[in-house]
């Protein structure tokens, strides 16, 4: 056989190989637990399942399903590895002032408004959302649910407390989301980092919540959906996507992340573009 064919070969089987033991891990992790990583978007799992094959010096995925099995730690880890955590404050500062410009006067006309952050991570998305909610008179009306499926990352959310070297990029980012007051207005810098008002959370509730295999558990005027569904694969975007549906009201609005978006998906002519750049979008129908 021709050498480079010979490898192609070869390169074909190992793949295909890579595909089954990546398959046994994820099912045998739900079976397991119950955690259905399935649907991930494969590239970026099989990434971070390598990452955790090297980090427990073993040498096949097959060994990570073998130790992920027997020792909880191990388990433990594998899944903090899929739950990628990063995320800053006013991240995408030019979606805040969209929301600001664009979705704070619609939200005016409510007696009450109801805001999901589904994804939230450790919180920064949220407070972003109660200072902006807090400067437009808007925040004493409202009910913000922030779900996660990692509850290390909501502890970290509750705490309210966030590296003081990050506070530079975060001043920067709420000046150009259109912020009305001095961003330290929101802070006061303690030995353990820089911890945030109580008051941005009084009206906030932090709580696990699987996309995946949890169900909705109200109805809001607002879902934000930033930098998740980009993990998941077209089945599992538009099963998430049938979630958000079901769970806005009419008129609600809907807010994606950058690369993210409303095309493609089952729902997407249920919804009218506020925001074709900044990913904003109403239900209609
Ligand atoms: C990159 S962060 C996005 C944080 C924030 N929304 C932002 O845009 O900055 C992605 C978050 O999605 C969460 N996540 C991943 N799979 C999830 C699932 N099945 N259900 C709920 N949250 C999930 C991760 O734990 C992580 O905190």
């Amino acid at each position: 056989m021709d050498r480079s064919l010979e490898a192609q070969s070869k390169n074909d089987i190992s793949n295909h190989l890579e595909e089954i033991e990546v398959k046994l891990l994820l099912q045998g992790l739900y079976d397991w637990c119950g955690y259905d990583f399935r649907n991930y978007a494969y590239q970026s799992i099989r990434r971070r399942i390598w990452h955790r094959v090297y980090a427990e010096r073993l040498s096949t995925i097959t060994g990570l399903l073998d130790k992920v099995l027997h020792d909880p730690s191990c388990l433990q880890r594998l899944i903090a590895d899929f739950s990628i955590n990063v995320t800053e404050m006013f991240r995408d500062p030019l979606f805040f002032l969209e929301f600001r410009e664009k979705v704070v006067p619609l939200l005016r006309t409510y007696p009450s408004i109801r805001i999901w952050h589904a994804g939230c991570s450790t919180g920064e998305e949220v407070y972003s959302m109660a200072m902006l909610l807090h400067e437009e008179d808007l925040y004493e009306k409202t009910k913000i649910y922030a779900t996660d499926i990692n509850t290390t990352a909501l502890k970290d959310a509750k705490s309210g407390i966030f590296p003081l070297e990050n506070m530079k990029k975060y001043t920067s980012n709420y000046l150009r989301a259109g912020g009305k007051r001095a961003f330290s207005d929101y802070y006061c810098v303690t030995n353990k980092g820089v911890q945030f008002y109580p008051f941005l959370t009084k009206n906030v509730i932090f709580a696990q919540h699987n996309l995946v295999t949890d169900r909705s558990f109200n109805e809001f005027h607002v879902i934000l959906c930033r930098n998740v569904l980009i993990y998941f694969n077209k089945t599992l975007q538009n099963k998430v996507h049938s979630l958000f549906y079901e769970s806005l009201g009419m008129f609600g609005i809907l807010g994606l992340g950058d690369k993210e978006s409303i095309y493609y998906t089952n729902h997407f002519d249920s919804y009218n573009v506020i925001s074709g750049k900044q990913k904003l979008y109403r239900k209609v129908k």
